[in-house]
């Protein structure tokens, strides 16, 4: 857990120098319920485009609109009082020219209230991460396994895995750097690439399937908490299963509504509960 302190909310500043510090502690959330109980224990909330699979049911992170993200980043807002919350841009948002990337980045922080965005992208894309932090929008950026490039890539499968495509990587994410970017997401990557990239980086890494090498780790919510409904992912470690318990606490439920053991009198208007 995070030492900061829980009435002040992380800032872009403060996630920024966490370089070489204590490990940088991250999740997704993409509704309240999840981001109020997660809010304590980290510094950095992302409300995720993965939101498309996990709260929609999309097969990949493709179909999610600006309106739906701002409006899950203001639920994610609104239930969090400490970690610093940034919102992913969708697929199509940003990619075209940096002026609609600041529209829409303007669109989702002013509705939602989150502190920054993430864009997901090479190096073509350095401008506009240029033209975003100019304008006063912190970006992070994410690099490696990009989930918005399925199509292109042909599937969810780690990058960087022959020197030429590792090379590519780390010219993405020093352009980044040089463009303003103050927290880098490396996902899918083997774990001396990102030894390589957090060591010549000046901004914190953050890592998902990119081994310990980076300054913080991220997940996403209900893969930790076994709410994604699909097979434990090799990159994750999943800390409960929260579906078979509310498997169990829902079949409790349907069993007291059928016998009528629910409702008792102390969930009753104007029944005196027995003493
Ligand atoms: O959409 C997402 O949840 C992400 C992650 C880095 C987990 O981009």
């Amino acid at each position: 857990m995070s030492t900061h302190s829980i009435t002040k909310r992380v800032s872009v500043p403060e996630l920024r120098a966490r370089k070489n510090q204590e490990k940088i502690v991250a999740l997704t959330a993409h509704g309240c319920a999840i981001a109020r109980i997660i809010d304590e224990h980290v510094d950095f909330i992302l409300v995720g485009d993965s939101a498309a699979m996990v709260a929609y049911g999309h097969p990949n992170t493709l179909s999610i609109t600006v309106d739906q993200l701002a409006a899950h980043g203001a639920a994610v807002v609104n239930a969090t009082s400490h970690a610093c919350v940034a919102v992913d841009m969708p697929f199509g948002s940003y990619q075209e020219s940096p002026e609609l990337a600041f529209r829409n980045a303007a669109k989702i922080m002013s509705t939602s209230g989150a502190s920054c965005v993430k864009i997901e992208g090479g190096t073509v894309l350095a401008p506009t991460v240029r033209y975003l932090v100019d304008r006063g929008i912190p970006v992070v950026a994410h690099v490696g396994l990009m989930p918005q490039y399925l199509n292109t890539m042909g599937g969810f499968r780690a990058q960087g895995l022959d020197e030429a495509s590792a090379q590519k990587i780390i010219e993405d994410a020093l352009a980044h750097e040089a463009a303003g970017a103050f927290l880098l997401v490396l996902e899918g990557i083997g774990e001396p690439l990102a030894r390589k990239i957090t060591n010549m980086v000046s901004i914190p890494t953050i890592g998902i399937g990119a081994s310990p090498e980076c300054d913080g780790q991220i997940l996403v919510s209900e893969d930790v908490l076994g709410l994604s409904g699909s097979k434990v992912l090799r990159f994750v470690k999943q800390y409960l299963d929260g579906e078979a318990l509310i498997r169990s606490a829902v079949g409790q439920y349907a069993a007291d509504v059928k016998s009528g053991a629910f409702p008792e009198a102390q969930h009753c208007f104007g029944i005196k509960a027995a003493k």
